[in-house]
Parts: structure tokens; C-alpha cells; sequence
């Protein structure tokens, strides 16, 4: 059920970038953007398509807002992997954009890619003025200097910092990292159906901190053909991670208590809400 229902909409996801990019014409930065966007399991589209569909938007709406947060999703990792932040030359299997083209092509590919994902969430095809500005508004606070943003600072702040990070300094910078995009995307159909986001806010929560103990897990556990990136880089660079305060069996026994709680809050939607009980569980099952 979960495993077709994410395969459906990463190929729907695709087609929408297809369409969308094929658009923008011929040159070497929108041919990164394609490349950056392309591949990658598009759980946050997923989410986004899979919040709407339970909350009774039609797919034709909801596929413009998914294809947003997988294009912002695509421009984080694009400027994460530049020499100056992670360094890394392999994403999803592929040469990472600055290695197949160069620096500036990577920045502006991710620049463009931002400034894309705000085009599509106020597509027109998105719903009513009202819908389309809250879905900006929230997706610039998720993607900014409170969300997405303040992660990757944080990240990047620890690696030369004197003292190891708290847990809960460690929470903070996941919740931020990772946490922000996820927990958009899991709120998105609620948002679009203008109805209450508490029950997917607290799932999505608990679902992005597990998230990214699962990459952190990865990182140390994974192997780079499988993983589709380099792997055992976090401790080489002294990242701060759930791994590297807590030990692997403590990172993972909490992985799986995030879960249980990410399942139980979506007591609400009943058994509407059973695919994203199932991607909560895939969540810490992945191999890549
Ligand atoms: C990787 O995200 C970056 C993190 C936020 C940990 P994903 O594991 O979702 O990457 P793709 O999109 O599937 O490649
Ligand atoms: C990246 O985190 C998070 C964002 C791009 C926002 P990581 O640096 O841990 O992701 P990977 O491991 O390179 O995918
Ligand atoms: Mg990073
Ligand atoms: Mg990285
Ligand atoms: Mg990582």
C-alpha cells in the first residue's frame, strides 16, 4: 500500500517537473535544475499529496505545492553538497551538480530552485488567494532564518565548536535541518483545506526528528552504492548528531519511540491515515 502509493507519486512528481521545467527553455542552469531535481524518494511530495488526498483535495491541486517542497528540498541539497558546506560529490548515485558543472551553476541552480517552489505554491491551479498565501508564508518561515536555514547554520557552527553540543542544542539543530520541511509538507493538505494542522504538526514532528536519526544512522551504518551518497562523513567532519552523543542502539531505540508517537497522533484521521502510519515506519526501516 505505502510502497506503490510513494512510487505513484514520485512519477506524478516527475511529470509535474517534466512539465514545469521544460518550460523555462534551454540553458546550462536550467538543465542543473533538472538534474538536482531528478531522482530521490520524494517523501516530502508524498507527504504533501497524502495530507491533501486525506483531507479531500483533488490530486490537480495538491500536486503543485508537492512539486514545490521537492524543488526547495532539491535546492538545500544542492548547496549543501557545495565545497564550501558538505563537500560531496556524490547525490542520489549522480555527480553532484558543482562536480558535473561548477560552483556558480550550483548556486544559482539552487537559487532558481527556491524562487521556483514560491512560483508553484502560488500557482493559480493551487486554490484561493487565501490557501496559496498561506502556503507561502509558512513555506518561507520553514525554509528561513527560523527553520531550514538555522539548521544548516547550526550544523555547520558545530563542527568547529569547543564543547559537544546538548541533546537538546542537537534537537534544536535536527528540528531545524530537517525537521522544518518535513513537518511543512506533512501540514501542507490540512493548510490547503483550510482545516486544523495540530494532528499532522505533531506527527510530522515526531516523523522528521526520526527522519534524521535514521540519516544520521546511515551515515555511520550505510554504504555509499546503496546509500547514493558518501557515507561515514558526519563523524569524519565532527558533525553533531543523535549517533554521535547518543551511540548507534540509543539512537535507534529512540527512532523507533518517534515513530510510535509520529503513528498515535494521527488518531483523528482513523484508518484514513494508515499510509502515513506506513511512512512513518519506512522512515526508520530505509536503506538510502
Ligand atoms: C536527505 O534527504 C537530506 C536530509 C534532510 C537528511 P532525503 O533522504 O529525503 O533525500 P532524497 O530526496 O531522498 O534524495
Ligand atoms: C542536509 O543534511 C539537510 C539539508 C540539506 C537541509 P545532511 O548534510 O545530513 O544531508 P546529507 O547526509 O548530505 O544528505
Ligand atoms: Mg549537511
Ligand atoms: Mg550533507
Ligand atoms: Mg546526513
Amino acid at each position: 500500500m505505502f510502497g506503490t502509493r510513494l512510487t505513484q507519486c514520485a512519477a506524478d512528481i516527475q511529470a509535474h517537473f517534466d512539465t514545469v521545467l521544460g518550460n523555462l527553455g534551454d540553458f546550462p542552469v536550467i538543465h542543473a535544475m533538472g538534474h538536482a531535481t531528478n531522482g530521490g524518494k520524494r517523501l516530502r511530495g508524498f507527504l504533501v499529496l497524502e495530507s491533501a488526498r486525506i483531507h479531500g483535495i483533488d490530486a490537480a491541486r495538491a500536486i503543485w505545492p508537492a512539486t514545490a517542497i521537492e524543488a526547495l528540498h532539491a535546492y538545500s541539497l544542492v548547496h549543501d553538497d557545495l565545497p564550501c558546506m558538505d563537500d560531496d560529490d556524490l547525490r542520489r548515485g549522480q555527480p553532484t551538480v558543482h562536480k558535473k558543472w561548477d560552483d556558480a551553476t550550483a548556486v544559482l541552480a539552487g537559487d532558481a530552485l527556491q524562487t521556483l517552489a514560491f512560483e508553484m505554491v502560488s500557482h493559480p491551479g493551487v486554490g484561493n488567494g487565501n490557501v496559496r498565501a498561506d502556503l507561502a508564508l509558512s513555506l518561507a518561515k520553514a525554509s528561513g532564518a527560523q527553520g531550514m536555514v538555522l539548521g544548516q547554520a547550526l550544523d555547520i557552527a558545530a563542527e568547529t565548536a569547543d564543547i559537544p553540543l546538548t541533546l537538546a542544542q542537537i534537537t534544536t539543530l535536527q528540528a531545524g535541518k530537517t525537521g522544518a520541511l518535513i513537518e511543512w509538507s506533512a501540514t501542507a493538505g490540512a493548510r490547503m483545506a483550510q482545516a486544523d494542522v495540530s494532528a499532522l504538526e505533531t506527527y510530522s514532528r515526531a516523523l522528521g526528528l526520526a527522519f534524521q536519526i535514521a540519516d544520521d544512522i546511515l551515515d555511520v551504518e550505510g554504504d555509499a552504492a546503496t546509500v547514493g551518497k558518501a557515507t561515514g562523513k558526519d563523524a569524519d567532519a565532527g558533525k553533531a548528531t543523535f549517533v554521535s552523543l547518543l551511540g548507534l542502539d540509543e539512537a535507534k531505540r529512540r527512532a523507533t519511540q518517534l515513530v510510535e508517537s509520529a503513528s498515535d497522533a494521527l488518531s483523528v484521521y482513523g484508518d484514513d491515515a494508515e499510509t502515513l502510519r506506513q511512512a512513518a515506519r519506512f522512515v526508520v526501516a530505509r536503506k538510502s
